[in-house]
């Protein structure tokens, strides 16, 4: 433990308690300097998977060799074919008056040994191209250097359990700043440490379905935390002071709150969150260096209860602890999903040993309480309120800035969509709520621009404010009720729910 017991217990009440009030009922306006946009990642959205020099990545590799992992199949060998659309990507920004796209970097694209041996021209001629073309229109490109594309020769190194990844992840980091930097000041290293590790090392939700929980996702957190720390110091030491931009990370929170109003439901729901996400933002974000305390005592003590001579959790030694604290300038938050947390209901089987079953937590989704909603799916739970709580969260827990990441829902195909509307209007009535407060959160990424490659649901499930026709090999787009939804918004800084879209054509302002 990193602390003393009544340390913990402190500011364990602190961070249960911590919940502001807001006004309602006012007219109420986004701040000018309130950046909202759009986002994507480069594996779901770019295709041109081999081609101009790219090699495979893990997900090329996966959907190849696992095709019926996949929902339906499919893959991003093409997806909505952006390599050679991105033009009309730009477009659609423009349609919908976003100051801002968030877009990510395919690393094998860019480096096709992975290694920063060898610079791929075509791939520095794509991006650079594609960032060119949003500045001509003052579209600020957030870059995510990482989102889960993982060269997969490194892969079979182990990927994120293999230590050196973070010297890898260096250098591919310092080629892209190199490159970039001059034209892009907004970057985030890694996007959700938690999906790349629970889901793809610790579980089967997503590639490499390594599912060697309790054991590789806690090694992968800690080359997570390292990555980023050596990618933040990089830029501080070498680039800031000439290319003056900021660098964070983005993490997947959901809004968890307590069954009832138990102690012991309130100890649950923060060991759920250290478990969830905090793993990844206390060591960075918090007061205090190093894993938080609850979590990696609970992770001890299982260890040697189960045998292990020592926790299956790594330990962050002083200095690693240190080099980690503080290596964020924000915090980029994605946020889709809302739970009930109790201690001692809803409890499942889980394999042991794994994250699941160290936290040994119980979440369910009220069906009782209004303002709740879940998708057509039956997944991603949200709460009434829910990005305001989370915002609120953050902000008792943290001093930083935050940006909204990603927000979004998915729903079949088809224009008319319901219930993404409702979803935006609900989730940025939270964020006024939260800027209200005062809480300072200063950006909004839709997720996402366009429907796109939705990782083991394949194309399934829909995202984007646009529809993509993937069966016509031009890949059309296609404004949904939403885009002109959040066009509307943006262009006004004001939420009108009584704003109809229907037979509007959309068009640049
Ligand atoms: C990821 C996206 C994904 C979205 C919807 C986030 O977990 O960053 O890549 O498509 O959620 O599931």
């Amino acid at each position: 433990m990193k602390s003393g017991n009544v340390i913990v217990v402190l500011s364990l009440s602190l961070i249960l308690s911590c919940h502001g009030s807001f006004v309602e009922g006012r007219r109420r306006e986004f701040p000018q300097d309130f950046i909202f946009g759009a986002a994507t990642s480069a594996y779901q959205t770019e295709g041109a998977w081999d081609v101009d020099g790219k090699t495979p990545s893990l997900w090329d590799y996966h959907t190849h060799t696992y095709p019926d992992s996949i929902s339906d199949q499919s893959n991003g060998d093409i997806a909505a074919d952006s390599y050679h659309h991105y033009l009309r990507d730009v477009e659609m920004l423009r349609e919908l008056g976003v100051q801002s796209y968030r877009l990510s970097i395919s690393w094998t694209r860019l480096l096709p040994t992975g290694f920063a041996n060898k610079v791929n021209p075509a791939g520095v001629e794509y991006y650079s191209k594609f960032i060119d073309e949003l500045l001509k229109y003052n579209i600020t490109p957030l870059v995510t250097i990482f989102h889960w594309d993982v060269p997969q020769n490194l892969q079979q190194l182990g990927g994120l359990t293999n230590p050196l990844f973070v010297d890898w992840f260096e250098d591919y980091a310092r080629v892209v700043f190199e490159l970039f930097g001059d034209r892009v000041k907004f970057w985030i290293t890694i996007n959700e440490p938690k999906q790349i590790c629970l889901f793809g090392y610790g579980s089967t939700r997503l590639a490499p379905q390594l599912n060697a929980g309790g054991v590789a996702d806690y090694i992968c957190a800690k080359t997570i935390l390292l990555a980023n720390a050596r990618a933040y110091h990089l830029y501080n030491e070498e680039f800031r002071s000439k290319q003056g931009g900021q660098v964070g990370l983005a993490v997947d929170v959901p809004w968890y709150s307590p069954h009832t109003d138990t102690k012991e439901d309130e100890f649950a729901t923060e060991l759920q969150r250290q478990f969830d996400w905090a793993l990844y933002t206390d060591p960075i974000f918090s007061d205090s260096p190093g894993w938080p305390a609850e979590f990696s005592e609970r992770i001890l003590n299982k260890s040697l209860s189960q045998g292990y001579p020592r926790s299956r959790l790594p330990p962050l030694s002083r200095e690693e602890a240190e080099y980690i604290h503080g290596t964020g300038d924000f915090l980029g938050v994605n946020h889709y999903v809302s739970n009930r947390v109790s201690a001692t209901k809803f409890l499942k089987e889980h394999a042991v040993p794994s994250t699941y079953d160290d936290a040994n937590v119980g979440t369910t989704v009220p069906d009782d309480e209004e303002g709740w909603t879940v998708s057509e799916f039956g997944i991603m739970p949200q709460g009434p309120n829910n990005l305001y709580h989370v915002l609120s969260q953050l902000s008792c827990r943290y001093t930083t800035r935050y940006y909204i990441t990603e927000s979004g829902v998915p729903t079949g195909t088809g224009l008319n969509d319901t219930y993404r509307v409702t979803a935006y209007r609900n989730n940025l009535e939270s964020v006024l709520n939260a800027i209200d407060e005062g809480i300072p959160i200063k950006g909004f990424y839709a997720w996402s621009l366009m429907d796109n490659f939705e990782w083991l649901s394949g194309y399934t499930r829909r995202f984007g404010l646009y529809d993509v026709d993937f069966t016509d090999p031009a890949r059309p787009r296609t404004a949904k009720h939403s885009a002109f939804v959040y066009k509307h918004i943006v262009t006004h800084r004001h939420i009108d729910h009584e704003y109809d879209p229907a037979g509007r054509t959309m068009t640049i302002d």
